[in-house]
């Protein structure tokens, strides 16, 4: 048997925050570096999706191409992935042109079996912009939770999915503007035909998760529809069709066809170009996509259609989609800038703690919720006090009292029998967990031995046998040995990089998953050095503050927009001391703001000053009084200054 595992590719528009390992990384990594340990035969294949809107939207924004954008985010997330243990057999990129004619490949075979055809359709055409909304170029309300700043394909609120014509007040992302529908065509993917067959596949699948079996089950009742594949946007695969000559592919179509141009990379790099086919076309290959939860609509449903369309190709064998992880309460937000980014988590802290706290936390099948005060009490409580503590304790105890030799016994006590048991059944009940995806259980499980030999420790009390009966405290460290032994080997898909020091520091002897039921002690140790350091309430506090004061991301300051207006008449507010009523002159438009600062400036002082005003602000009522818009100014000491120009300037005029 082979098995090939993906996790989601990541689009390359932003660093990978704790929200998205929890969710595809991480699990992938540890069930494949146990699947190695098992000396299986697995191939693991990522890379960044570097198509479609997120991307474009990004580029924009940060005024960047989106070549630049992708190129950039490609490096950074490779490097923090890398740092974090991640050990993909390839890590792609979908711009390349091994993608490109792959997914352009994909699309005709199913074109010329019928299964895409073309459509005129209405679509968001923005007069201001002159170009089409596809997708999240689109805001409004949603006509399900009533949310403002719903994206075109889906609120971010409810979590429903949209068609950008669902919306109500509909607007263009970039510039505020009501499009206009304009006919376009598109082509669509025949989705319906695949119900039946997609419902009988899924009726196969009893042991997938209930959370991925539910939320499919709910879209077949509903009733699978023909999807539109193609976009017209200006980066993309393009479209291999003489009369699309200016369309792309939609992301979500191309993207999951990169999973299979990544093998073929990974093929052609190992010099073996044909080897990728023994994995995609071969009845035997276990093919397991690592998803969040809002990728199953994709995966479990439209992707294994594209293959049943296309044949030849296998499909999915399972899809354990894990829930979302929360931050502090609150849901992980790129473009809010609520998150915690990967590399710099790194800058601060030890890869292995967070694989731990991940975990041991994981959204397997519900929501779970990080927050800084768990992570340092787990590191602190469970990795330096349990795990580290026992290593520790082990290897001093023989680096000072035997010289770094491993002292040996040949019989053994209940005691030492109970626990050596353990050992002996641990890669089993492990592996078990781990096949099944519940990985949290399994960290669980060889937790539990390093509990369970710190009371061995305890209860030997080897620190009085060694003067009172040498042979009982030779044997209670060779027992100890073997559980370091078998540590080493049971926490390498979790704590990858501690799993490498203790074998460094036991001179290990080469051993897999399941040899170490009796594990090899090597005769000599190294050096013993702290694994864990404990976390302080300092350094947590600094978290949490920088948290607290939210950084935002510069999309979400772009969304003001600032402007310079003349002041063309002012007055003190009728019944009001301190509110100043301003008309005011932005470009051609002339409105009316109020601000409390008559105690500050007299109104005959105001005309004529150029401002700076919140252009876009909502028009709100101050004491009775309609304010569009805001003034900008200063709070000190001295009391409030307006903001003006450093020269003169015309109103209107944007400010950067
Ligand atoms: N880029 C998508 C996301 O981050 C996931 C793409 S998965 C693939 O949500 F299958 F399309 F590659
Ligand atoms: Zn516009």
């Amino acid at each position: 048997m082979k098995i090939l595992v993906t996790s989601a590719l990541p689009y390359a528009n932003g660093d990978i925050h704790l929200g998205h390992l929890a969710g595809a990384y991480l699990p992938a990594d540890i069930y494949v570096r146990y699947q190695r340990l098992k000396g299986r035969d697995v191939v693991y294949i990522c890379g960044t999706d570097e198509h479609g809107v997120p991307v474009t939207i990004s580029a924009e924004r940060q005024k960047k191409t989106p070549r630049e954008i992708v190129d950039y985010y490609y490096q950074s997330i490779k490097k923090s992935f890398a740092a974090f243990g991640m050990t993909f057999d390839n890590f792609s990129r979908t711009t390349l042109p091994i993608h490109h004619r792959m997914a352009q490949e994909f699309f005709l075979k199913i074109y010329t079996k019928g299964n895409i055809y073309p459509q005129e359709v209405e679509q968001f055409y923005c007069p201001r912009c002159k170009r089409f909304l596809p997708d999240r170029y689109i805001i409004g309300i949603c006509p399900k939770c009533s949310a403002d700043g719903a994206r075109g394909d889906q609120c971010e609120t409810c979590g429903h999915w949209l068609e950008p014509s669902e919306l109500i007040d509909p607007r263009c992302l970039v510039c505020g503007e009501k499009p206009q529908k304009t006919r376009t065509k598109h082509w669509y993917f025949k989705l319906s035909e695949f119900q039946d067959k997609l419902a009988a596949w899924i009726e196969t699948k009893k042991d997938w998760k209930e959370t991925v079996l539910t939320f499919v089950k709910g879209w077949l009742r509903e009733g699978l529809e023909d999807r539109p594949i193609t976009r017209d946007l200006p980066w993309g695969v393009p479209v291999p069709l003489e009369e699309a000559r200016d369309k792309v592919l939609y992301v979500w179509f191309d993207a999951p066809i990169g999973y299979i141009s990544s093998t073929i990379e990974w093929a052609e790099k190992r010099g073996e170009p044909d080897l990728w086919k023994e994995y995609w076309f071969n009845k035997d290959t276990k093919l397991i996509h690592f998803i969040g939860k809002d990728n199953i609509v994709f995966h479990a449903l439209i992707w294994p259609a594209m293959l049943m369309a296309y044949g030849d190709y296998i499909l999915p064998a399972e899809i354990p989609a894990n829930q979302f992880l929360n931050l502090e309460g609150d849901k992980f937000s790129t473009s809010k800038g609520y998150a915690i980014w990967l590399p710099d988590f790194l800058e601060d802290f030890q890869a292995d703690s967070l694989r731990y706290v991940l975990t041991r936390n994981a959204p397997e099948a519900r929501d779970t919720d990080f927050t800084w005060r768990d992570f340092q009490a787990w590191h602190n409580n469970e990795l330096a006090d349990i795990l580290g503590n026992f290593i520790n304790r082990t290897l001093t105890f023989i680096s000072k009292y035997y010289s770094s030799s491993v002292p040996t016994a040949s019989a053994f006590t209940e005691t030492d029998n109970r626990i050596l048991n353990l050992l002996h059944n641990a890669p089993t009940t492990m592996g078990d967990k781990i096949e099944r995806f519940e990985f949290k259980n399994a960290l669980q499980e060889v937790m539990k031995i390093a509990q369970e030999a710190n009371r061995y420790f305890d209860h030997s009390e080897p620190w009085t046998t060694r003067k009172t009966n040498p042979l009982i405290c030779e044997r209670t460290m060779y027992v100890c040995m073997k559980i370091v032994t078998s540590l080493s080997v049971l926490l390498e898909p979790f704590l990858p990089f501690t799993a490498e020091k203790i074998k460094q520091m036991i001179n290990f002897i080469d051993q897999k998953w399941d040899d170490i039921s009796a594990p090899h002690v090597a005769p000599s140790i190294g050096k013993p050095e702290i694994l864990f350091q404990k976390i302080d309430d300092k350094t947590i506090d600094i978290q949490v503050e920088k948290l607290k004061k939210q950084e935002i991301a510069i999309e979400e300051f772009q969304k003001v927009i600032l402007k310079t207006a003349r002041i063309l008449e002012a007055h003190v507010a009728e019944g009001s001391r301190n509110l100043v009523q301003c008309t005011i002159e932005v470009g051609d438009e002339k409105r009316q703001i109020v601000a409390g600062i008559a105690k500050y400036y007299k109104p005959e002082e105001l005309v004529g000053k150029t401002i700076i005003i919140v252009d876009n602000l909502k028009p709100a009522k101050i004491r009775g009084v309609e304010s569009h818009g805001m003034l900008l100014a200063a709070e000190g000491k001295e009391g409030i200054v307006l903001l003006t120009t450093d020269k003169p300037m015309s109103s209107g005029a944007t400010i950067k």
